[in-house]
């Protein structure tokens, strides 16, 4: 029997499917088995999300400074994941969480039951070639999945070193039906990796509208 070039990418479509179907299945279920029965214990209102966490030091700072709110810290690579939940164990922190997860099928995996309060992204990768804007994270179809998983009226902070990324943000933001953008105020000042590494940045925010 012969198999056809497009049965067989037809075929490893259909396994990369099936292996991200079951990647945002094991998040839902860490996240129904874990952070709700904390979050409903602790009467919280939501989420604090942070998206590429990297090594964590902001979210742990936020997370110790205020402990009424649960803080999800979420990023790609396992060894940042593992150092900032390090800090995580140091610190003893019962309100802070870390995961390898990418922000897409986190969001897919969330219950509806587990809302985001506050949404925080900081020196997302840029990419700055023109070939490579679709790769960046906010994206009209991103902040559309971020506003269904989100409060009314939660908030969404953007935190950039690039001008040319706090431009499409700005304007991204602008055009979405789903957020309304303001000066909202940064609300936990801490330093992470990457503004130790960066004299300037701009920020943007905005809250959602449903
Ligand atoms: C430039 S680092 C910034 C880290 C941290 N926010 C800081 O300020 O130090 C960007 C991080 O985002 C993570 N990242 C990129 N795309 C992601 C995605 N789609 N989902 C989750 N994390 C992502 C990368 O692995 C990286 O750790």
């Amino acid at each position: 029997m012969t198999v056809t070039r497009n049965e067989i990418s037809n075929k490893s479509l259909a396994e990369f499917e099936l292996k991200r179907a079951r990647r945002i299945c094991g998040v839902g279920e860490y996240l129904k088995q874990k952070i709700l029965p904390t979050f409903v214990e602790t009467n919280a209102k939501g989420i604090c999300l942070e998206i590429g966490c990297g090594h964590g030091h902001w979210l742990t700072s936020y997370a110790k400074s205020d402990s009424q709110n649960i803080f999800v810290g979420i990023d790609l690579v396992s060894k940042r994941v593992r150092k900032a939940d390090r800090k995580r164990e140091l610190f003893d922190l019962d309100n802070l969480f870390f995961l390898k997860v990418e922000a897409g099928e986190f969001l897919q995996a969330l219950p509806s039951d587990l809302p985001i309060l506050k949404t925080f992204i900081m020196y997302p990768d840029p990419w700055p070639k023109k070939r490579h804007f679709k790769k960046r994270i906010i994206q009209s179809t991103f902040l559309k999945l971020l506003a269904d998983k989100s409060y009314s009226n939660s908030s969404l902070f953007f935190k950039t070193d690039h001008e040319g990324y706090f431009d499409w943000t700005t304007q991204v933001l602008k055009d979405s039906p789903h957020w309304i953008s303001g000066n909202h105020n940064w609300p936990h000042d801490a330093s992470s990796f990457f503004s130790d590494l960066f004299k300037t940045s701009r920020i943007c925010s905005a809250k959602n509208h449903k």
